[in-house]
């Protein structure tokens, strides 16, 4: 505990996040990776790793929020997930309704904006009024905006803009010459969400898992060890000051 900790804890006051850092990522995207091995690794099952992944969660969105992020992209569960067992599924979903129920409640005060992006068509019915329900009741905060991929792939987003361009000249409301980077991004699931400055990817694997492939064009990557289960605020500050030193030029020359 670092003395700031120390005067802080004695006043009763809490540490000013923001402090730390000379320059905060404005848009941090997430794959939380590891929830199955975290529960291997104690021979229990992979429902609990997920169940102690999404307590991870609620401590990464409250950290990133009193941090002064703006933007926080969650890679929840993905176009291929339905692959793994039914059981597994079946018990994601259920993570997902509850997260989602308990959400204002335990992120309470935050102010935080939820958002869910994917092909939320394709989720349980339950899943999906728990969807709309709480995206109306936090429609009105300014906080955190706190984006949940569910049902969500890259390709699939990407396919998705292509069919909305397509429909769009075909009726002559667009011509081919008038489609343009800007045009497309408006046909994306995260059309008016700026790109990721930062993605973070925990428990070692070194991919993309199809996340956002259009819009990480230039965000800066992070690889970190820990499994998701056993991420908190601390992880995310060390990949901001990481994020920090990196130069980004976008293919121009260094500023
Ligand atoms: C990430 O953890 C959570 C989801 C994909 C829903 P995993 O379930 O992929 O955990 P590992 O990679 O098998 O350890
Ligand atoms: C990526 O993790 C998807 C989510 C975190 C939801 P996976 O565990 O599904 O990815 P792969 O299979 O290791 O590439
Ligand atoms: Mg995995």
């Amino acid at each position: 505990m670092g003395i700031w900790d120390s005067v802080a804890r004695l006043l009763g006051r809490k540490k000013d996040i923001k402090q730390e850092f000379a320059s905060i990522p404005k848009h941090i995207a997430i794959i939380p990776d590891g929830n199955g091995r975290w529960a291997k690794k104690r021979g229990l099952p992979r429902n609990v790793g997920h169940r102690e992944g999404s307590m991870a969660l609620k401590k990464v969105v409250i950290y990133c929020s009193e941090a002064g992020v703006k933007y926080l992209t969650v890679y929840a569960f993905s176009t291929e997930n339905w692959k793994r067992p039914k059981s597994e599924v079946d018990a994601l979903m259920s993570l997902l309704v509850e997260f989602l129920r308990n959400a204002e409640k335990e992120l309470d005060g935050s102010n935080v904006k939820i958002k869910v992006i994917g092909d939320v068509k394709g989720l349980p019915e339950e899943l999906q009024k728990e969807i709309i329900r709480v995206e109306k009741l936090t429609g009105i905060n300014n906080g955190l905006n706190l984006n949940i991929c569910l049902n969500y792939g890259g390709r699939l987003e990407l396919l998705h803009a292509v069919k909305e361009i397509a429909v769009k000249v075909k009726s002559g409301n667009l011509k081919i010459d008038e489609i343009d980077e800007r045009q497309f991004e408006s046909c994306l699931y995260t059309s008016g969400i700026p790109e990721p400055d930062l993605l973070i990817r925990t428990s070692g694997e070194q991919r993309i898992s199809n996340f956002l492939l259009w819009q990480c064009a230039y965000t800066e990557f992070w690889f970190i060890n820990e499994l998701w289960p056993d991420v908190n605020g601390s992880h995310i500050a060390e990949a901001i000051k990481a994020y920090e030193k990196r130069n980004r030029r976008f293919g121009g020359l260094e500023q």
